[in-house]
C-alpha cells in the first residue's frame, strides 16, 4: 500500500534528520504494540549500533510481556536489556490503595530505576517513546482537565537530558499496526490489546500484593485463550480481567467456597478516548466465566462490567 510505504520512509527521514550523525538513542520496552513499532521503526532508520533498548520487569505486565520482547528483539535484531525491579515495585506499592498514588508511586520509581540503568548503559542523546496521538491529547495537552496521570509520557527526559524522539506522536493504533504490519512485526504480535503503564496494578482494587497480581496474570491469560479461541479477540479494543478485591461466597464441587469476585472488563473503541462495553454473547460469557472459575481455584464468583466510557473509563483506577 502505497500510503504506508510513503508514511514510513518519511518517518525514517524524520528521525534521521531529528537523531542526526551520530546521536545515540534510548528505547523503552513495554511489551505493547507502540513501543516496539516505535523501536524497530527507529532500528531501521538508524541500525543497530545507535539503538539500544531496556525493558523493565516491574511485576505489573502480563504474564507474556517480557517473552514477547525478547522474542521481537531476536526476531528483528534489536539490541535489548531486560531488568528486573519486580522487588522494588512490589515493596514500593504496598498498602497504597488510592489510585492516583499508586499511578504516581509506579511512574516515579520507573524514572528511577529507568535511570541508574541508562547510567550504566553509556552515553544517550535521545529517548526513543512510542507516544501515540490520542496519549499526547489524554495527558493534558490540549486537555481541559487530567483525568488519569499515565506515566508513559514525560518526565524521564528531563532527568536523564535527553531529548525525546516520538515517531508515533501524529499516529492512532490502527495505524500503528498498519507500519508495524509493513515493517514485518508478527501478526499475533501487532494485535495484542493495549496495556497501561502501571499495569495490574490498576487492575488490583486496594492494595497490591503478589498473590492478586499473580491470580490476575493467570487470569488474564485464561480470557485471552478463551477470546482467541472463540474468534473475539481482533474485535475487542481490550478484554481484562480486575481484581475487584471483594469476597463472595459459592459452592465448588459440595463444598462452600469463600473466594475471590472477579470482574471483566471488554471494551471496543478506536482510539480509546470514548468506548463501548462489548455486548457479548451470553454463550461467550458463560464460557469465560465457568473457564476462569475452573481454572483459577481462588475466584468463586465472575461479574462482567457494563459501563460505557464516558461515563466509565476503561480502566477500573
Ligand atoms: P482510561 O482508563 O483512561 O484508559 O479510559 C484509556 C486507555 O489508556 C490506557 N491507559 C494507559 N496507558 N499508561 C498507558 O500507557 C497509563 O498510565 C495508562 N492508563 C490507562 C488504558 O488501558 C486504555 O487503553
Amino acid at each position: 500500500n502505497w500510503n504506508i510505504t510513503d508514511y514510513v520512509s518519511e518517518a525514517i527521514r524524520e528521525i534521521r534528520e531529528t537523531v542526526g550523525e551520530n546521536g545515540m538513542v534510548l528505547g523503552a520496552l513495554s511489551g505493547g504494540v507502540d513501543s516496539a513499532v516505535a523501536a524497530v521503526l527507529t532500528h531501521r532508520a538508524l541500525g543497530c549500533g545507535r539503538l539500544q533498548c531496556l525493558y523493565i520487569d516491574t511485576g505489573l505486565q502480563r504474564a507474556e510481556d517480557e517473552a514477547h520482547v525478547r522474542n521481537l528483539s531476536k526476531h528483528l535484531g534489536l539490541k535489548i536489556k531486560v531488568v528486573d525491579a519486580k522487588e522494588r515495585f512490589l515493596k514500593a506499592l504496598e498498602g497504597v490503595i488510592d489510585p492516583e498514588q499508586k499511578r504516581k508511586i509506579i511512574g516515579n520509581l520507573f524514572i528511577q530505576v529507568f535511570e541508574e540503568e541508562a547510567r550504566n548503559l553509556g552515553h544517550f542523546d535521545f529517548l526513543l517513546q512510542g507516544t501515540l496521538y490520542p496519549d499526547v491529547i489524554e495527558s493534558g495537552e490540549g486537555s481541559a482537565s487530567v483525568i488519569k496521570s499515565h506515566h508513559n509520557v514525560g518526565g524521564l527526559p528531563q532527568s536523564l537530558g535527553l531529548k525525546l524522539l516520538e515517531p508515533l506522536r501524529w499516529l492512532y493504533k490502527d495505524e500503528v499496526r498498519n507500519m508495524g504490519r509493513w515493517l514485518g512485526i508478527p501478526e499475533d504480535f501487532l494485535m495484542r490489546h493495549p496495556f497501561p503503564g502501571p499495569g495490574l496494578a490498576v487492575r488490583t482494587i486496594g492494595p497490591v500484593k503478589e498473590e492478586y497480581l499473580d491470580i490476575l496474570r493467570r487470569a488474564h491469560s485464561v480470557l485471552e485463550r478463551v477470546l482467541k479461541e472463540e474468534g473475539v479477540y481482533n474485535e475487542l479494543w481490550q478484554a481484562f480481567p480486575v481484581f475487584t478485591g471483594v469476597k463472595s461466597v459459592g459452592v465448588k464441587g459440595d463444598a462452600r467456597h469463600y473466594g475471590w469476585v472477579l470482574a471483566v472488563r471488554m471494551v471496543q473503541s478506536v482510539d480509546a478516548m470514548t468506548a463501548d462495553w462489548y455486548k457479548a454473547p451470553p454463550e461467550l460469557l458463560d464460557k469465560i466465566a465457568s473457564s476462569l472459575i475452573s481454572e483459577i481455584p481462588e475466584i468463586s464468583r465472575v461479574v462482567y462490567d457494563i459501563t460505557s466510557k464516558p461515563p466509565g473509563t476503561i480502566e477500573w483506577e
